[in-house]
């Protein structure tokens, strides 16, 4: 007899796949169903509150489709479970796309024991003693984008002159990208997390992980001392290409967009209320409980990757079916009520607030304390390059990404003001 999770995922192979080659093409379905669309929807920076009409409940099945449940969970005390409960979940989307899926590739897709295996050749990377050695040269990579925003200047576009280009220049020297190549390799990242684009997000996942590719069978030869270098030098036949450039590609989605989001809508979050601005600028101890409520306030990942249920289960009175997908929706279970009041508002004044931003378990973050070091490191520079920095437009003209899993804000026009202060 067929197992049935294997009807279901063929189904949903064929919707997702093309007929050339098996690639996944979420442009192939008409569009992506707009129940499944509305944990990512927002208001401006607070998720949208009419999203608890829609899931009342912190475990509430969204939606049917293609023979399977989905359920959302949205409780922050659900979400961890979910999240830590390997036994239970997969993250392997693998068997849903076909052959594929090795291209789909880096840590998120993963589970054990290739996950713990993977993400073992990547630990030593993320050690705080190898991030703090980055410091340096991140300060180098603020300043010299705050020069360009003053050469600019006087009104520039904060996404585009600053919190882009930031991480993406941090994780090119992480990576141990040769300066040649960060180019192409820029325009190849563009657009991936963003659902409405489909094919052009899909199709630059398989060119920029082609490019990786690359840039790994050439480091096999001459490893340099990055990220790529490094992992070779220490797996040596161990570790395919293939395998190495899809770590390479899951670290770069992994910390690009989400970084640069928090950038911007962090910017966006200071700039509202000036006091938050002053704070950052004249208060470096101020700087660690910032970061860390803005994390929480914002949680830029809305939703973590599918959990697909490998067994039935009971998850807190719902009965979840083997297939069933579940989706932990971050941005709301950091928002959760029976975790601390007031949680809709940002300050970094309460006693800090335990937050999902980074996920949870096994695949929480791995790049979050790289993630911390950049934000305390880029807020404090801007808000002392630009004391008189503001919004150049009416917020109401701000335009947010609206159906994309990274939270983001399309551009953030400042006014770069007068001259800094002498500090
Ligand atoms: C503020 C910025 C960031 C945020 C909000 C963020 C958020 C997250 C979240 C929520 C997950 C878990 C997803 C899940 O469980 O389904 C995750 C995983 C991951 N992140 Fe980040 N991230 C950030 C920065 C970074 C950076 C800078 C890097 C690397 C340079 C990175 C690399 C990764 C990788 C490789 C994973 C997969 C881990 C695994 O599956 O084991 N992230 N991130």
């Amino acid at each position: 007899m067929i197992d049935v999770l294997d009807a279901r995922r063929r189904v949903v192979r064929r919707l997702l796949t093309r007929r050339s080659g098996g690639v996944v093409d979420l442009s192939s379905l008409e569009s992506v169903p707009r129940r499944l669309l509305r944990p990512l929807r927002r208001d401006g920076l607070d998720p949208v509150q009419r999203l608890g009409a829609v899931a009342p409940e912190p475990v509430h099945r969204l939606a049917h489709m293609f023979g399977m449940n989905i359920w959302l969970v949205s409780g922050q005390a659900e979400a961890r479970a979910v999240l830590a409960d390997q036994g239970s979940f997969s993250n392997d989307i693998r068997p849903f796309v076909g052959t594929s899926g090795s291209s789909i590739g880096g840590l998120g897709f993963t589970d054990p024991p290739e996950h713990g295996r993977l993400r073992g050749l990547l630990t030593p990377e993320f050690t705080m003693r190898r991030i703090n050695r980055l410091a340096p040269r991140i300060e180098e990579i603020v300043d010299a984008q705050l020069e360009e925003m003053h050469a600019a200047g006087p009104v520039v576009d904060l996404v585009e002159k600053f919190a882009f280009p930031i991480p993406f220049l941090v994780i090119c020297e992480l990576l141990g990208l040769p300066d040649e190549d960060r180019d192409r390799f820029r325009a190849l990242s563009h657009a991936r997390f963003d659902v409405s684009s489909g094919a052009g997000a899909f199709g630059a996942i398989s060119e920029s992980q082609l490019f990786l590719h690359e840039a790994v069978r050439r480091q096999r030869a001459e490893p340099g001392d990055g990220l790529l270098g490094r992992i070779i030098a220490a797996a040596g036949d161990s570790v395919t290409d293939e395998e190495i450039a899809a770590l390479a590609d899951g670290v770069f989605t992994g910390g690009y967009e989400t970084t640069a989001s928090m950038l911007a809508l962090g910017s966006l979050v200071l700039l509202r209320d000036r006091r938050f601005f002053d704070l950052v600028r004249d208060d470096d101890s101020a700087i660690d409980a910032v970061v860390e409520e803005m994390l929480r306030y914002l949680t830029v990942v809305q939703i973590a990757f599918p959990r697909f249920a490998k067994v039935d289960l009971e998850l807190f009175g719902k009965h979840i079916r083997k297939g069933d997908v579940v989706i932990a929706a971050l941005s709301r279970a950091d928002r959760d009520a029976r975790v601390g009041p007031d949680l809709n508002s940002f300050d970094p004044r309460r006693p800090s607030s335990p937050h999902l931003a980074f996920g949870h378990g096994f695949h929480r973050c791995v790049g979050a304390e790289l993630a911390r070091l950049e934000l305390r490191i880029a807020f404090p520079r801007l808000a002392r390059r630009f004391p008189e920095l503001a919004l150049a437009t009416a917020p109401s003209n701000l335009r947010f990404r609206d159906r994309s899993i990274v939270y983001a804000v399309d551009s953030v026009p400042v006014h770069l003001g007068g001259l800094p202060r002498s500090s």
